[in-house]
């Protein structure tokens, strides 16, 4: 008989943004007159650069003809690509890797939740509370936790950040195998310093335990004391994998380029106490399981470093930025109280008068036609706060920033 994989019912019945799409489309069959904006899912809306449409066009020319044309590419990203990151994201900041430590995918999320699989089924995964979805799913789905009972999965560690810890999660007090870190933070916009990502890399040191450290916001960091990168940190190469993304950064999130780097001085014991690197079985999974990013992407990708590609990704992201301040602004017009968007596009606020995240989700959609994102679909520790994002065009931004600033409390 054929049996379930029956951790997967552990699961809520749908993705978040599954879930608020879903109700944001019936707002929308049943008010077809009404102009709904979206400051929910983080999605760009500026165009690719005009340098990296460029690159598309000639690469797919060149796919177009028989001496350029190209069919599987290396799984783990063409050379050209890994050179450009390797050199414009690491070795510019003094961090030592080489371009066979990175590897090149078709985007974070999906990297984020295949990595687990390297682990064993009984290791101990700690995440921050709130959390973007993906790093808990793809624990639940792969066996790591009990069910889910009073907002939390039984199994994991959740580290609280809430108000009191300014949305830092602190070490953990129990054990931890595996720790998801994701700085600057999505959903709060909080962002580590180098001070507490330094005690997060001895931690884990002293510990054994293995960081998967999300930065695919780091595009977005505008204060000195936060590193860009984990690998800033001494020592954080043989405790930490970092993974990015060119979505935020440069618009992909329809265009699907990322990647992970995976350092060779991580290496993690077997049961009976050999070490493995991290690095080669990595390596094995993605020639196995992926067939690489098609090359006219990871050509667009390679233009995102070229200095005309660098200045008009750097412009979109002053400009989200921008909108970020727009929304914090009304938000505080309005007397509500609100964190982030200084280091992340991301806009955290605590929900007024008590009232809980879908309330608040409810509202805003009813009285303002504005999508945001319910703070509790991140974890038990977001109920009482929602998500707003700086992605959206200024223009609506601004229409969007009006209708909050225009609401009662
Ligand atoms: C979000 O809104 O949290 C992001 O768009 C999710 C993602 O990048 O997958």
């Amino acid at each position: 008989m054929t049996l379930l994989n029956q951790n997967y019912l552990k699961l809520p019945g749908s993705y978040l943004f599954s879930e608020i799409a879903k109700k944001v489309a019936a707002f929308k069959a049943a008010h077809p007159d009404k102009s709904v904006i979206s400051l929910g899912i983080g999605d760009v809306s500026a165009p690719l650069a005009p340098a990296v449409v460029e690159a598309l066009q000639k690469a797919s020319l060149e796919m177009g003809s028989a001496d350029t044309f190209r069919g599987y590419g290396p799984e783990q990203g063409y050379a050209f690509l890994r050179e450009a990151i390797l050199q414009n994201d690491y070795t510019a900041r003094g961090i030592n890797l080489s371009a066979d430590e990175i590897f090149v995918s078709d985007g974070a999320k999906s990297d984020v939740a295949n990595f687990q699989e390297l682990f064993s089924p009984s290791c101990v995964v700690a995440v921050q509370n709130p959390v973007y979805p993906v790093y808990v799913d793809t624990n639940v789905m792969a066996g790591r936790t009990g069910p889910f009972a009073n907002g939390a999965f039984a199994g994991l560690v959740y580290l609280p950040c809430t108000q009191q810890n300014a949305f830092t999660p602190d070490l953990p007090h129990t054990r931890a195998d595996l720790v998801y870190l994701c700085s600057p933070n999505n959903p709060t916009g909080a962002a580590l310093t180098r001070e507490q990502l330094t005690r997060w890399v001895n931690w884990a040191k002293a510990n054994h335990a293995v960081i998967l450290f999300d930065s695919a916001y780091e595009a977005f960091i505008s204060q000195p004391d936060v590193p860009h990168s984990i690998y800033e940190i001494p020592g954080a190469q043989e405790v930490a994998v970092e993974f990015r993304s060119f979505s935020k950064t440069a618009g992909f999130t329809g265009t699907r380029c990322a990647y992970t780097v995976v350092p060779k001085a991580l290496q993690v014991q077997d049961d009976a106490g050999q070490n493995y690197s991290l690095n080669a079985l990595w390596l094995r999974r993605q020639t196995t399981k992926f067939n690489g990013v098609p090359y006219i992407v990871q050509r667009a990708a390679e233009a995102v470093y070229s200095p005309a590609g660098k200045a008009q990704t750097r412009q979109a992201v002053q400009t989200y930025m921008q909108n970020a301040q727009v929304i914090l602004s009304a938000l505080q017009n309005a007397g509500l109280t609100a964190y982030g968007g200084v280091n992340a596009p991301y806009i955290w606020l605590k929900t007024p008068n008590g009232l809980d995240s879908w309330a608040f989700f409810d509202k805003l959609l009813s009285e303002a036609c504005v999508v945001g994102t319910p703070g509790v679909g991140f974890g038990a520790c977001g109920e009482g706060f929602f998500r707003l994002t700086a992605f959206n065009t200024p223009q609506l931004t601004q229409q969007a920033a009006g209708r909050i600033a225009a609401l009662t409390f």
